[in-house]
């Protein structure tokens, strides 16, 4: 943990969803809204419990162990950095430029003969250009691994975005109503090899729950779901007295960090799969509604918050082949907005607020600027319409 993170201010629970809620419309029975795009197009995947799971997993299976560099963006979050350091490895930070695309020349410049693999993020739902680091890569035995935790679905060049890495990994929470869920996925490795256990019951039971639940206290399903609060009070105290009976035997945590809006990685959490609850709502999802919903609510986003006078939209194109985690806002006097607009229930993310500590102007200025100015508001497909006009009306207000 870094001086920043221990610095930590805890704000209230945001009072529209950060992440997409189940609702009457998420799930699709038809294969046919599934033919999009995604991470899924690779020929051989598997769903973990997370993306650092999966990142993990890509670097155990490519051999990664102690001595062994791998490159990371300077602009990361812990959760990137924790599978290098359980691979014992030494995580080592290139530089990306001011519109989050990486600099392939620095890239170049950090390579020694113990660079075995690095990882290139495609942020917030834009995907890299990877022909330079792809040559780099092939010409030097470096593994390539695609994060596409900001980016499950999309292309570039009519290519699905992280197919063309050696490995890829998807953050399945992010994009999805699930509890857990992270993929990892490949063209070019067989992962047969990787063997996974399956979540015990008291993560599968968690998972349903917290699903069903997440969308009820959003207000979803409407009469059902006020019934269903009243029972899920009883399942609450239940859960409560066998939290407490693990906390005083010292058990395991019951659920990963990463489902609880952690960093960290446990290591009980990298060899297990999906559960079945996250699973079912990855695997029947409606993907075509979820991609126009996301782009529509971006461009909604863009068009609201284009003129503002103290802040500018990150990007100034969605490319017709993005699908957007979120909608980034580069904010010029960060701090006080920032507060405001938690305080107020905003569901804001900042990629990158807590950088690791070797991280500084002169490592990468982009990174600091980036980490500090650009505030992500979600455009997920399950925001309502009066959801997303409220958010706006907020964030003018505090901007201006
Ligand atoms: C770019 C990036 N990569 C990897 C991860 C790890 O994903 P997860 O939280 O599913 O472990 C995150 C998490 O936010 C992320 O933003």
């Amino acid at each position: 943990m870094n001086m920043q993170q221990k610095n930590r201010v805890f704000y209230p629970s945001p009072a529209i969803p950060l992440a997409p809620v189940l609702s009457e419309k998420s799930i699709k029975f038809s294969s046919k809204s599934r033919e999009v795009n995604s991470i899924l197009s690779n020929s051989q995947q598997i769903h973990v419990t997370s993306g650092r799971a999966g990142i993990a997993l890509a670097l155990e299976h490519a051999g990664i162990a102690e001595k062994d560099e791998v490159l990371i963006p300077a602009y990361h979050c812990e959760s990137m950095i924790s599978p290098v350091l359980w691979r014992t490895a030494t995580p080592v930070f290139y530089q990306i430029n001011a519109d989050t695309s990486i600099n392939d020349d620095n890239i170049l410049s950090k390579i020694t003969s113990s660079t075995k693999a690095i990882i290139v993020t495609h942020y917030f739902g834009r995907i890299q250009d990877l022909c330079k680091v792809k040559e780099l890569c092939k010409e030097k035995s470096i593994v390539l691994i695609e994060d596409c935790a900001h980016a499950f679905f999309g292309s570039k060049g009519g290519v699905p975005v992280g197919t063309i890495g050696d490995y890829a990994i998807a953050s399945s929470m992010k994009f999805f109503p699930c509890f857990d869920g992270g993929v990892l996925a490949s063209s070019k490795h067989s992962l047969n090899a990787i063997n996974l256990e399956s979540q015990p019951i008291s993560l599968q039971l968690k998972s349903f729950f917290n699903i069903v639940e997440r969308a009820i206290n959003y207000g979803r399903f409407g009469f059902l779901g006020k019934l269903l609060k009243a029972i899920l009070k009883v399942k609450e105290l239940a859960w409560n007295s066998i939290k407490h009976l693990r906390k005083s035997s010292g058990s395991t945590a019951i659920s990963p960090s990463s489902s609880e809006g952690g960093y960290g990685l446990d290591q009980n959490w990298i060899h297990k799969n999906t559960s079945t609850p996250s699973l079912m709502t990855i695997k029947k999802s409606d993907y075509k509604r979820i991609i126009s919903k996301r782009r529509a609510n971006y461009e909604k986003l863009y068009t609201a918050l284009v003129g503002l006078e103290n802040a500018h939209p990150l990007f100034n194109t969605l490319n017709e082949e993005c699908v957007p985690l979120v909608f980034p806002l580069f904010v010029n006097t960060p701090e006080k907005a920032f507060d405001t607009l938690k305080c107020q229930g905003i569901p804001i993310w900042r990629f990158g607020e807590f950088l690791d500590d070797q991280i500084n102007q002169e490592v990468c200025p982009n990174s600091m600027r980036l980490s500090a100015h650009v505030f992500q508001f979600p455009c997920h497909q399950e925001l309502t319409s009066q959801e997303l006009d409220w958010m706006i009306e907020k964030i003018i207000h505090a901007i201006k």
